[in-house]
C-alpha cells in the first residue's frame, strides 16, 4: 500500500500554519486533498509580497501540475468557492478542470445553513460556541439527517435541485418559525436560480473524486491530505460541544476523501510554538493577560476567516500529547517559533491540577477541563529575531532547547521548523520528508 502520502493536521485549536506547510509539501505531490471542514477554514500562504487566504480551495493550487481535490467530507459552499476561484483567476492563478476537482458527494452549504448558524448562536447567548457563522454545523446536521441535505451533484440537475429546494425550504421555514420565532421568505425560484448558476459555473470540475483518488493510490501517486481546523476541535475527540462539526484528525482522512485507511501515509502534526483558540470553550493554558495580548500582537493572531482576535496562551503538552497519539502522528512541524522570541521565559504546561489532583491525561469529555489549572515547566526565552534561521544550528541555544523539550514531552521528532510566514522561512530538522521540505 502507498506510503509516499503525507497527511497534515493541526494538533491544537486550528490556525497552526497548516496552509504554509501544505504549500511547502505540495510542489512534490500530485494531489492535495481537503477532507474535512469547509469555508470555516482560513489557510494562509505567503509568496513573496503576496498573501493568499484559502477557505475551500486546497493549498496546492499555486503549484503547476498539482490536482487539488475537495473531498466528499467537505461542507462545500459554492458561493465561497466561486468567489475564491474568481479571486485567484484575477491574480493570474489558473483554476479549472485540469487542477481543481470537487466531489459530487460533498454536502452543500445553503444560504439557510448560514442563517441557521447565526440564529442558533444568538439564541444560545452566553452559551454560544462562537462559530465562524459559515453554516458549517447546520450543513453537517442536515448531512446526518439525510432527507434535508443537498449534495454537489444535485446542483447540476435543475429538476432535482428544484424538487429538493422546494421540499427542504418548507421544512426550514417551519423550523425557523418554531425554534427561533423567525419568519424567512425563502424564495424557491431565486434559490434554485442562484444554486443552479453555481452548479453551471463549477460543473466541469465536479466528479467522483473518491474514484480518482483510489486510482492515484493504486498508481503510487503522492497525495497530501490537507487538514482543516485542529484536533481539539474534532466533532468526536475535541472539547465538545465547543468544537466544529467534522472529523478533522487523521482518522477523518479515509472517510472524508474516500480512500483506504492505509493511504494516509506519513502523518505530520502541526504545532504552533504557543497556543491560540478562536471562539468559546476550555483553554487551560490561556493567558488572558498582558502575555496573551503580547503573543496576539506579535503573532498577528486575528482570524483569517472572521478577523476575530484569537485567544492566546502557552504551549500545552498535555493536550498536544493527546492529539498526537490520537492521530498517530509520525513527526511534528513546529511553526511560528519566531513569535515567542523576546520573552524572558516561556512556559509549557506538562500537567493539570483539577480539584486538587494532578492529572497528566487530557480528557476532552471531562467538564473538569474548564476548571483545570496548568502545572508549568519554565524554560529560558531567547532574545533577538530568529526569522533568518535556515537550519537548526542557526537557532539560539534557548530556542534549540525549547524544540528539544517539545520533542521530549510529545515523544516525537520535530521534523520541520518554521520561523516566519514566507516560503524561505521553513527548514527540515529531523524530518523523514527531507526531500519534500
Ligand atoms: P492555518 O489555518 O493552520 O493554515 O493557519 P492560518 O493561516 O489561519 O494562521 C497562521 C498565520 O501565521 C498565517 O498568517 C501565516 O501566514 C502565519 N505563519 C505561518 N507560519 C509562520 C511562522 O513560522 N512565523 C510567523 N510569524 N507567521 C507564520
Ligand atoms: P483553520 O482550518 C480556528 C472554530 C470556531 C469555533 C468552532 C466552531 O483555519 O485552522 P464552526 O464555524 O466550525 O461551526 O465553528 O470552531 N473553528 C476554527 N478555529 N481555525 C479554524 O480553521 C476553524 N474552523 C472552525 O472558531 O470555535
Ligand atoms: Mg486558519
Amino acid at each position: 500500500m502507498n506510503s509516499r502520502n503525507v497527511t497534515v493536521i493541526g494538533l491544537q485549536w486550528g490556525d497552526e500554519g497548516k496552509g504554509k506547510i501544505v504549500d511547502a509539501i505540495a510542489r512534490h505531490c500530485r494531489y492535495v486533498v481537503r477532507f474535512c471542514g469547509g469555508a470555516n477554514a482560513g489557510h494562509t500562504v505567503r509568496v513573496g509580497d503576496e498573501r493568499f487566504a484559502f477557505h475551500l480551495i486546497p493549498c496546492g493550487i499555486l503549484h503547476d501540475g498539482v490536482h487539488n481535490v475537495i473531498g466528499n467530507g467537505v461542507a462545500f459552499d459554492p458561493a465561497v468557492a466561486c468567489e475564491e476561484i474568481e479571486g485567484l483567476r484575477q491574480r493570474d492563478v489558473t483554476v479549472g478542470s485540469d487542477n481543481l476537482h470537487i466531489s459530487s458527494a460533498a454536502n452543500v452549504v445553503m444560504g439557510w445553513h448560514k442563517l441557521e448558524d447565526r440564529l442558533s448562536e444568538s439564541l444560545l447567548g452566553k452559551g454560544k460556541i462562537g462559530t465562524t457563522a459559515r453554516g458549517i454545523g447546520p450543513c453537517y446536521a442536515d448531512k446526518a439527517t439525510r432527507t434535508t441535505a443537498i449534495r454537489v451533484g444535485d446542483l447540476l440537475d435543475a429538476d432535482v435541485l428544484r424538487e429538493k429546494v422546494t421540499r427542504i425550504a418548507a421544512v426550514k421555514k417551519a423550523v425557523f418559525a418554531a425554534m427561533y420565532s423567525h419568519r424567512e421568505r425563502l424564495n424557491i425560484e431565486e434559490i434554485v436560480e442562484e444554486y443552479a448558476a453555481y452548479g453551471g459555473n463549477l460543473a466541469e470540475m465536479v466528479s467522483n473524486t473518491g474514484a480518482m483518488l483510489r486510482r492515484a493510490v493504486a498508481d503510487g501517486e503522492r497525495i497530501c491530505f490537507e487538514g482543516g481546523q485542529g484536533s481539539l476541535l474534532d466533532i468526536d475527540h475535541g472539547t465538545f460541544p465547543f468544537v466544529t462539526s467534522s472529523s478533522v484528525t487523521a482518522c477523518g482522512v479515509p472517510s472524508g476523501a474516500g480512500v483506504p485507511p492505509k493511504a494516509v501515509g506519513r502523518i505530520v502534526g502541526i504545532v504552533k510554538a504557543y497556543t491560540s483558540r478562536v471562539g468559546a470553550g476550555p483553554f487551560p493554558a490561556e493567558q488572558d493577560n498582558a502575555t496573551g495580548e503580547w503573543l496576539r500582537e506579535r503573532g498577528h493572531e486575528y482570524g483569517t476567516t472572521t478577523g476575530r482576535p484569537r485567544r492566546c496562551g502557552w504551549l500545552d503538552a498535555v493536550a498536544l500529547r493527546y492529539a498526537a497519539d490520537l492521530s498517530g502522528v509520525d513527526e511534528l512541524a513546529l511553526t511560528l517559533l519566531d513569535v515567542p522570541g523576546g520573552l524572558a521565559d516561556l512556559r509549557i504546561a506538562t500537567a493539570y491540577r483539577v480539584d486538587g489532583q494532578v492529572v497528566d491525561q487530557f480528557d476532552p469529555a471531562a467538564g473538569a477541563l474548564a476548571r483545570a489549572e496548568c502545572v508549568y515547566e519554565d524554560l529560558p526565552g531567547w532574545q533577538g529575531e530568529i526569522a533568518d534561521a535556515r537550519r537548526f544550528n542557526d537557532l539560539p541555544d534557548e530556542a534549540r532547547h525549547y524544540v528539544e523539550r517539545v520533542e521530549a514531552l510529545l515523544g516525537r521528532p520535530v521534523g520541520v521548523i518554521s520561523v516566519g510566514p514566507d516560503r524561505e522561512q521553513t527548514f527540515a530538522h529531523h524530518s523523514k520528508l527531507k526531500d519534500l521540505i
